[in-house]
């Protein structure tokens, strides 16, 4: 990839600090984060909404990648946080983060989920189906509390990296539908439930989207259903919520409209559309998780074994691999990698970036370039930085890696790596 930055040794460095070094000082596998790149990407997102003149909030999506640290840095800049488990919010409030400006989402949150939300303050949840109505107002009603939510509706759209498909109703495990009269049937029962108060509509409709015409669509769609909510029922919406989904740069492939870019235009329509509709503006709330910590995320792993298949091809082992990245075996996510060392030398080769699982899947890279590597040298997957440490698992029994925050030349251990007895803590005897 270009622009990769590098020091006067010509090592890759993360966040100001030699990759080299972190490797050594940490171990491998590795997770390290650059967070000036998660605070500038919140910040821009942030300035777009100040531009435009439209009241916005950023609600990081913290399934993308959910630790104490990274909750105390989104509170940093005052933006909110996607929480979708009791696990999630439990890591939130650990952290301290303002539980008035958690979001909590999920297709099937249980009562003690529910329970405990309420019970530390969640500020909005976001209501995903009519079990859940009835679950929420059990749970008020115990704890004589009342809370904010959101519906979110499935708006018939679907929306993949280049192109986005309407199909008007949509086969979807979340959300209320709209063309069968679910979401205006939610949004009577919960206008009538006074320990409910409907702020909005959320809907979300894809995920590494590289062009912004889906998401114009979603907006008139979503605005043309509040005004039809307008006149049926009297409803004023003051937030519309269109989710997250902005696509990043995995490879040099990718070639995504910049996320901030995408906001702007995505508010003019809100805009030119309210204005046509005489709707009031709405706060527009966005759910970046992708774009927030994706390319601020690099993965270190260490060279181990090689296996050269004469005539065929090469693979090389490193210390990790879909225990700590899912995504390429899961869903043939593609990445790239460079050489710490060396990340802007010309490549000599073609190699396949094995995991050392056993399975015949864990392959982190395929035809990935290299200059020439040996064992012990440490290479660098780039861009790892959402749903990749918040997938792993302990296949294997393996541990999972340490994770680092890097920035402005330091570095900051903020998840340990798991030792062999984490691994066996909850273990009991025959
Ligand atoms: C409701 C909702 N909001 C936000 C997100 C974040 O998406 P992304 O990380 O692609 O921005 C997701 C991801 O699936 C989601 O389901």
């Amino acid at each position: 990839m270009s622009n990769l930055p590098v020091n006067e040794m010509g090592h890759l460095t993360i966040g100001g600090v030699d990759s080299i070094n972190l490797a050594r000082d940490f171990g491998t596998p590795l997770v390290a984060y650059d967070i000036s790149y998660v605070k500038k990407q919140i910040q821009k997102f942030q300035q777009t909404f100040t531009d435009a003149n439209v009241k916005g909030v950023v609600s990081y999506a913290s399934k993308a990648f959910s630790v104490k640290a990274i909750y105390q840095v989104i509170a940093t800049l005052g933006a909110h946080a996607d929480i979708v488990s009791a696990g999630e919010l439990m890591t939130a409030i650990a952290a301290n983060f303002p539980a008035a400006n958690l979001s909590f989402h999920g297709n099937n949150k249980s009562l003690d989920e529910l329970n405990l939300a309420i019970k530390y303050g969640v500020g909005t949840i976001v209501v995903d189906n009519f079990h859940e109505l009835e679950l929420l107002d059990q749970v008020l009603t115990e704890q004589n509390a009342s809370v904010n939510i959101l519906l979110r509706v499935t708006p018939g759209i679907s929306a993949h990296t280049h192109e986005y498909i309407q199909t008007g109703q949509t086969d979807s495990k979340f959300g209320f539908d709209l063309e069968s009269g679910q979401a205006e049937k939610a949004l009577q029962l919960a206008t009538r439930n006074d320990r409910m108060n409907v702020r909005g509509i959320h809907a979300h409709i894809g995920s590494q989207i590289f062009d912004v015409n889906g998401f114009i669509f979603e907006t008139k769609k979503l605005l043309s259903i509040l005004k039809k909510w307008q006149i049926n029922l009297g409803f004023k919406a003051s937030i519309l919520n269109i989710g997250g989904g902005f696509g990043i740069r995995y490879t040099n492939e990718d070639n995504p409209q910049k996320p901030e870019d995408m906001l702007a235009t995505i508010l003019e329509t809100v805009k030119t559309e309210t204005d046509n509709l005489q709707l009031p503006l709405p706060e527009v709330w966005i759910e970046p998780g992708r774009a927030i910590v994706g390319p601020a995320g690099y993965s270190l792993y260490s060279i181990g074994s090689r296996k050269d298949v004469p005539g065929l091809t090469s693979y090389l082992a490193v210390d990790g691999g879909m225990g700590d990245n899912i995504r390429p075996a899961l869903y043939q996510a593609d990445y790239t990698a460079v050489l710490a060392k060396a990340p802007t030398l010309e490549p000599v080769e073609h190699v396949h970036l094995a995991g050392k699982y056993c399975e015949s899947g864990d392959i982190l890279i395929n035809d990935l370039s290299l200059p020439q590597t040996h064992s012990g040298d440490v290479v660098v997957m780039l861009a790892t930085g959402a749903y990749g440490y918040s997938m792993a698992s302990n296949y294997n029994r393996n541990p999972r890696p340490a994770v680092v925050f890097t920035e402005k030349g330091n570095s900051k251990l903020v998840v340990k790596r798991e030792t062999y007895g984490d691994l066996i803590q909850n273990d009991l005897d025959y």
